[in-house]
């Protein structure tokens, strides 16, 4: 059985290696960059892949995405459709999102953006009525599992949270809104908005002046979907005009993000590097196997990338 990895770089096959041999040791695992017959590749692990090369290799059985998003993928307009792609969703990327976005909820409510840039200029402000998290209602779009496990983290803290989805999710014990006619109602009532939609047609340019008008004056945004979900410059007006208090950005429309772009020095934006949940080789070599190990079993697989849905 050969696997082949287009993840991390070829620097990084070598530690891949390593984590299969623990994992599955009978699996063979290629680089990328390597030179196989194509007619070996039995499964395929990718980020990104180069345009047209996944469908070279005939007797694929499955693409895993390096990730839990797959719009990196169906980029590729040779992708061979007839094969399903397993989305990397572990319990280790449902914590990781869940503490990237209490961490960026906290760091909004302190006003810790201020407080740091205060620092660097040797400036005292004391700000004059603190919040807490219950002042802070949150509003989660995108109830998939990282979502979930985000508003069930905020919402053990203290945060008001509610969720919107497109179609009739639920957050259990949690109010959830649904569907374009619930959408400006769930947005009056978010103090803090967090975008964890996956990047579909319908989710594109989101995140644009009309949706963020309907949130309460002073609200602030954490996007850690994906860039293609903000009309960037809108957000900038938003903020500018103090509509919007500030932004937590993990995701960008071009990445990395250029020196050029206008984010970087906004005092209203804090910005990471699309980190906010990437599992480790370890993690994500385990998942790899387990998936390898109920498809050839013929076990249905989970997170499967749905193409009616678009995630
Ligand atoms: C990262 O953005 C991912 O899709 O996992």
């Amino acid at each position: 059985m050969r696997l082949i990895v287009n993840s991390g770089g070829p620097q990084a096959i070598e530690e891949w290696r390593a984590q299969f041999r623990i994992f599955a040791p009978e699996l063979d695992v290629v680089g990328w960059h390597e030179n196989v017959d194509p007619a070996t590749i039995d499964y395929a692990l990718v980020w990104a892949p180069d345009t047209g090369r996944l469908a070279t290799f005939p007797n694929l059985k499955l693409i895993i995405s390096a990730g839990a998003g797959v719009d990196h993928i169906l980029a590729d307009p040779h992708l061979p459709r007839h094969l399903s792609i397993a989305r990397m969703v572990t319990s280790r990327t449902q914590t990781e999102m869940a503490e990237y976005v209490l961490t960026s909820a906290l760091m909004l409510t302190r006003n810790l953006k201020r407080v740091v840039d205060n620092q660097a200029r040797r400036r005292w402000e004391i700000f004059d009525s603190l919040r807490v998290a219950a002042d802070v209602r949150v509003g989660i779009m995108g109830l998939g599992h990282l979502g979930i496990a985000s508003a069930q983290l905020l919402s053990r803290v203290g945060f008001p949270v509610s969720g919107w989805s497109r179609g009739a999710s639920k957050l259990e014990g949690l109010p959830s809104y649904a569907g374009q006619a619930q959408f400006n109602d769930f947005l009056h009532q978010t103090d803090l908005l967090v975008c964890l939609l996956p990047a579909t047609d319908a989710t594109k340019g989101i995140l644009n002046t009309a949706t963020l008008s309907q949130l309460p004056r002073g609200a602030s945004l954490i996007n850690a979907g994906r860039g293609a979900h903000m009309v960037e410059q809108d957000i900038i007006n938003a903020l500018d005009s103090g509509h919007l208090h500030q932004a937590v950005l993990d995701v960008f429309e071009h990445e990395p993000l250029p020196e050029s772009s206008p984010l970087w020095t906004h005092p209203g934006i804090i910005i990471t590097p699309h980190c906010a949940a990437i599992p480790d080789r370890k993690e994500r070599a385990r998942h790899t196997a387990l998936l390898i190990e109920a498809n050839e079993c013929g076990e249905p697989l989970p997170n499967i990338y749905d193409p009616q849905r678009g995630y």
